[in-house]
């Protein structure tokens, strides 16, 4: 299957360039990719007329899959109001027919309003476990705004997924395939126990940190592999990782999931 994954547009600032949404847009048509994951931040400050614009974009995208989170200046000013009414649910989960049989896609609000940090919270581990658990007819993939690892190159950290050690042990013993997160405005790809954790560049603003220019990400994923294109809007694409589709490791992990994270069984 292949997966477009964009995020961080931040309407609304004077540091938002249209013209790389618009081709970041246009490229992704031209993908054709079976998933369109927006990884959140569509706007600066939460603002209903913000949000607006990036929905002027984003209507555009031509895919029938387009999942959309919001992110943390996306929560400010009450504007994830805004946010459930111009894009509906704030978190879902989904089911997509794709070339390697049907992919379970689960999509999270990390965001607390108005705080820079954020958490998948207790509250939710129970939801993620009967989503994904068991799932064997096709890719498994988590969809939120915050960073579960540092990502470097991105200065001192301070807003992590607050929860990180907890949420990563249930995605382990989950098996999770991809976790597609935005936030720090840098790509990188971690591959820890199995998970591969791919982290997004903003896609339309200069908010970016050191040389790393605007960006989204396309990853192809097939029965062996796993490959990830670092794409710059309206210039070119290098490659950003690549791995097998099975996680190579020799390691065995025994304990328990319950000895580190312990929750009911059934959803809230
Ligand atoms: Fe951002
Ligand atoms: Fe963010």
């Amino acid at each position: 299957m292949r997966i477009v994954q964009m995020s961080d547009i931040h309407t609304g600032s004077g540091l938002f360039r249209s013209e790389l949404l618009d081709a970041a847009v246009r490229e992704t048509n031209a993908l054709a990719p079976d998933l369109v994951a927006v990884a959140g931040d569509l706007t600066s400050e939460g603002y209903r007329w913000e949000f607006e614009e990036a929905k002027g974009y984003l209507d555009r995208l031509e895919c029938p899959n387009v999942v959309i989170v919001p992110g943390n200046h996306d929560a400010q000013s009450v504007g994830y109001r805004h946010f459930e009414d111009l894009f509906g649910p704030r978190e879902r989960a989904m089911t997509l027919t794709v070339p390697e049989g049907e992919a379970k896609v689960v999509a999270l609000d990390s965001t607390k309003p108005d705080l820079a940090e954020g958490e998948v919270g207790r509250e939710h581990y129970a939801w993620i476990d009967e989503e994904f658990r068991g799932w064997e007819r096709g890719p498994k993939i988590l969809i939120l705004h915050h960073h579960i690892l540092a990502v470097p190159s991105t200065g001192r950290d301070t807003n992590n997924l607050r929860d990180a050690g907890d949420v990563m042990a249930i995605l382990r013993d989950l098996r999770v395939d991809l976790v597609l997160s935005g936030h720090r405005h840098v790509p990188y790809v971690w591959s820890i126990s199995g998970v591969r954790i791919v982290h997004l560049g903003t896609v339309s603003s200069l908010r970016v940190r050191g040389t790393m220019p605007p960006s989204y990400n396309v990853i192809e994923l097939d029965a062996e592999r796993v490959q990830i294109t670092l794409r710059e809007p309206g210039k070119g694409e290098e490659p950003l990782s690549t791995f097998s589709r099975q996680a190579m490791t020799t390691s065995e992990f025994y304990p328990a999931l319950d000895r580190f994270v312990r929750y009911d069984q059934l959803p809230f």
